[in-house]
């Protein structure tokens, strides 16, 4: 067996971990949280699904895709082509962008309920910013959450807690070393459709509460009435609803899944797909909910160049003649039942939840669960494929890359039910288990 990772890769990461705190600068992206010491670091280049990395090797790309960033695929043709055009006219200048202008009015066209737009870079800033402006809306402090938003204080600050108060919002172990104590008290954090706990944060913070922070959904559709009951006990206390749409959005279908849902926020976070692995984000609200934008001081420079508007509004073009949330849920499901299927054929017990086919995933239902999905993804590797147990379709994923895949898949669980009965998972793996959630590296 050749092996995992080529040496260009594995020195330059190694070396990488010793200069930069972390070793990439996005969770997601560490090698530790697929495979240590297998998985290829770094890309050379990137088309459609197909990486190549710095070893020149080539592997279709069967994971979440850049972390849901790029929905069109890599490299989309009529993306980069109006980047390249922009930046041919210079990107940067003294004065505004106009397409910043253009992509505003086409994100209240797509979301009528919205009047007011701000933009950004990341989808944690946006958030971030999101919470500013409806903290200077109801002069409050006070924020509800649920999920992940990002690496801001305001939010982290929920962990300031005697306990774990983020733990299970989709990363475990997110540490506030650094946050200031003095945030203590500022984030309450609820989980998904539970009721209970939402209420007695209403009933315990409700007078200070500036607003609730949730995706509308995630890995599924909330149970009938939960949305509304959330906005309209928002408002009972005056506290503004923020939808963060940043992985869900132009998923489901054109927009935010919120107008598939049928529940409006005040305001909605846009950033990752809407710029196709271009930086953009954007906070899309009401004229009420966003009067604090208007008196709260949120600038940068960078906000300023186009590429991030240019790639957006080519992407929602694109998005939009495509229908892409179509072809992800086809191409997710057709992924879906290939894992089930080849489960079955080989006695492996597995957990394909009936999520959104958007954002497939599966699970192994064992003890040794993390070292039979490092396993996975080790042995994919030398098939020619990135893959783990997340995988978020994108338009360059074809029914034939799926068929590839599903001959690899097939191939790899036949070995894992084989070490399972042999009883010789650990012994075969060709490097420490997968992390689980945020640590340090060194
Ligand atoms: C729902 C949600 N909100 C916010 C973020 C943070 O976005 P970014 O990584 O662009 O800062 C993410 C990223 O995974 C996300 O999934």
């Amino acid at each position: 067996m050749d092996e995992a990772v080529g040496s260009k890769s594995r020195d330059l990461y190694t070396h990488a971990k010793e200069r930069m705190p972390g070793g990439a600068q996005l969770l997601s992206k560490r090698p530790e949280m697929f495979a240590p010491d297998c998985w290829p670091a770094y890309f050379r280049e990137a088309r459609d699904c197909e990486v190549w990395d710095l070893d020149g090797r080539h592997f279709y790309d069967m994971t979440h895709n850049a972390v849901g960033s790029c929905l069109l695929g890599y490299a989309h043709p009529d993306v980069t082509r109006a980047v390249q055009e922009r930046v041919a006219r210079g990107s940067m200048c003294t004065l505004n962008p106009p397409e910043e202008v253009e992509l505003a009015d086409r994100l209240c066209e797509i979301h009528p309920w919205a009047e007011r737009v701000r933009l950004f870079r990341a989808g944690g800033e946006a958030c971030a910013a999101a919470v500013r402006i409806a903290r200077a809306t109801t002069g409050r402090s006070a924020v509800a959450l649920c999920g992940y938003h990002g690496w801001h204080d305001w939010y982290l600050a929920a962990n300031l807690g005697d306990d774990d108060a983020l733990r299970g919002h989709l990363l475990r172990g997110l540490d506030p070393a650094g946050v200031p104590r003095e945030l203590r008290g500022t984030a309450f954090a609820f989980p998904y459709e539970d009721r209970v706990a939402f209420q007695q944060i209403i009933d315990a913070h409700g007078d200070r509460l500036a607003a609730v922070v949730m995706e509308p959904c995630r890995y599924r559709d909330p149970e009938p009435g939960f949305l509304a009951f959330v906005r309209d006990r928002a408002h009972t206390v005056g506290a503004l609803l923020v939808y963060d749409e940043i992985t869900i959005g132009w998923r489901r279908c054109y927009g935010g899944v919120h107008l598939q849902l049928g529940v409006t926020p005040d305001i909605a976070v846009f950033a990752k797909a809407l710029g196709n692995g271009h930086p953009i984000g954007a906070v899309i609200g009401t004229a009420d909910a966003m009067e604090g934008a208007h008196t709260s001081f949120i600038s940068s420079t960078y906000w300023t160049e186009s590429v991030g508007p240019v790639a957006a509004l080519a992407t929602l073009d694109a998005m939009r003649d495509t229908e892409v949330w179509a072809h992800a849920d086809r191409i997710g499901r057709m992924v879906q039942d290939l894992w089930r299927d080849a489960g079955k054929r080989h006695g492996l017990s597995l957990t394909v939840p009936e999520a959104h086919a958007c954002l497939a995933h599966f699970g192994f239902d064992h003890e040794q669960a993390n070292e039979l999905r490092t396993l996975f993804t080790q042995r994919m590797l030398h098939r020619g494929f990135l893959a783990g147990v997340a995988f978020y379709a994108t338009l360059a994923h074809t029914g034939d890359v799926v068929a590839q895949y599903g001959e690899a898949v097939d191939g790899v669980f036949a070995e894992l039910a084989e070490a399972l009965s042999e009883g010789s998972v650990t012994d075969r793996m060709e490097g420490p288990p997968a992390h689980q959630g945020f640590r340090r590296l060194l």
